[in-house]
């Protein structure tokens, strides 16, 4: 039996405000779908102190104070400002307590340069912001830290999520850290090993459905209707606070120099509209006086935003059957995808689709930099070459690509990648072959010095450095 929360089922608004992206309701509360009461759309939080017209911005809000508040927080031992999420907190809805975030350290995650993506691209400075890098080893961590602190503040005792394996892997660690219970749903079959292994060494209760992510997302949403269980998924608009710190984070790398590009893998559309409302939050406040532009990119197998942005400039959005081998995008009916379209429209990005052989040379290419990611991320690289080839991107303009998983999320991908078995009996075996220089399979040898020496030499003769 659940118990129920102390506050049932509302989530109070504090002194963030929520809104409804589609008719501007402002309600007192979110339902627990965090779907607009009025007319079913998706809720944001916005900050009316920092926006209302006419009114003079709090000092407390003054951007060169906060920029050394928020680099002083780096050295302090509270667990709050070691987060590189907690750390900006003025740009986030306020816990009631500061002690009741749940944290794991997250953020402060690196910014690498890519060299050799770059030369590959044909451009001269591209950056990597590795969200791969974050706790459970994926981008999921700076908005889980947020929503499960609030889930825990408004007295819930089990949150749940629908997921194609990193949010799932992200929810289960901080409800553990956080004594909640953990119930996910993913995909039969579809979530990568690591993912799914860290679900259960959290102690989450773990379902795996015959279906597929859309199709978990539509059971998630019949069983939260009838037991009081706060949703975790990117549809709650404490999840998008906390990833907005990652492009808070990178300007602050980038000493507040706004890059021309940012590249953002698309699978349900919470992350690109995270990272846009940064920015445009960040913009408005005074520390940046321009915006980057950001794009999107989806698999070609899952594609829904990609057609809709192309067919009919965005104003609906068709479901479509997913199939990628870059699991995490693997979703057909994105959830966040007209705060997406307003992000696109805001910065003036783009979109842009790839194949399963273009983003499976993209991940080896980021390989070869010695920064490595999971498949989704990888479609960044990859479209970031059709978008230079485009002449969208040009040569001489900054382009971050947000790398939101770890390598180590699908070792099975990349071990088939190497191996040459990754697209074996699949419709691009022959377009595969180009992807023959970029493996590197393991060589198994009796086990003595003159085999590895011979197969050192012939290796240093036929791929010179
Ligand atoms: N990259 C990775 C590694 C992901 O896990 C996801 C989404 C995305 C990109 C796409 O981000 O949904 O904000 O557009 N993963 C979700 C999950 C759906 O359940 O882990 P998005």
């Amino acid at each position: 039996m659940i118990n129920q929360p102390t506050s049932a089922s509302k989530i109070p608004a504090n002194v963030a405000r929520l809104r409804c992206i589609g008719c501007g309701a402002e309600p007192e509360s979110a339902a627990q779908d965090f779907r607009c009461q009025n007319c079913g759309d998706l809720l944001e939080l916005t900050f009316p102190a920092w926006t209302s017209a006419g009114r003079t911005q709090p000092a407390s809000l003054d951007p060169e104070s906060l920029k050394k508040t928020w680099a002083q927080r780096r050295h302090s031992r509270e667990p709050i400002d070691r987060s590189g999420v907690w750390r900006f907190r003025e740009l986030l809805p306020p816990l009631e307590d500061d002690q009741g975030a749940i944290t794991l350290r997250e953020g402060n995650t690196p910014l690498y340069d890519l060299p050799r993506c770059a030369a590959a691209a044909g451009i001269r400075n591209l950056l990597a912001k590795h969200q791969g890098m974050n706790p459970t080893g994926s981008f999921k961590d700076a908005g889980m830290t947020v929503a499960s602190s609030f889930a825990r503040q408004a007295g819930f005792r089990w949150v749940a999520c629908a997921s194609t394996g990193n949010t799932s892997a992200s929810m289960a660690a901080y409800a553990a850290r956080g004594s909640l219970r953990s119930l996910v749903l993913i995909p039969e079959g579809k979530t990568s090993w690591g993912k799914l292994s860290q679900a259960l060494e959290y102690g989450a209760l773990t379902c795996q459905l015959r279906t597929d992510f859309d199709g978990c997302m539509r059971v998630l949403n019949e069983v939260i209707k009838r037991m009081p269980i706060y949703l975790l998924n990117s549809v709650n608009p404490y999840r998008v606070e906390g990833q907005k710190t990652a492009a808070i984070e990178l300007l602050e790398q980038l000493d507040w120099q706004v890059p021309d590009h940012v590249i953002v893998p698309g699978g349900n559309l919470g992350n690109s509209s995270a990272l846009g409302k940064a920015f445009s939050e960040m913009k408005e406040l005074g520390f940046i006086t321009r915006l980057p532009k950001i794009s999107i990119i989806q698999a070609e197998g899952a594609n829904p935003f990609v057609r809709s942005v192309r067919e009919n400039g965005g104003k609906t959005l068709t479901p479509v059957q997913a199939d990628t081998m870059a699991t995490a995008i693997r979703i057909g009916n994105p959830a966040s995808w007209k705060k997406a379209m307003r992000i696109l429209e805001l910065t003036g990005g783009t979109v842009e689709q790839v194949s399963e052989v273009e983003l499976a040379q993209a991940k080896a290419e980021i390989g070869s930099d010695g920064i490595g990611c999971e498949p989704a991320s990888a479609v960044t690289l990859a479209g970031l070459k059709k978008l230079v080839k485009r002449g969208f991107v040009k040569p001489q303009e900054t382009v971050v690509l947000i790398l939101t998983g770890n390598l180590l999320k699908d070792p099975e991908f990349t071990l088939k990648f190497h191996e040459g078995t990754l697209f074996s009996g699949t419709s691009y075996e022959t377009a595969a072959a180009v992807l023959k220089p970029f493996q590197h399979p393991p060589v198994i040898l009796d086990a003595n010095a003159d085999a590895v020496l011979r197969t050192l030499e012939q290796f240093d003769k036929s791929a010179p450095h």
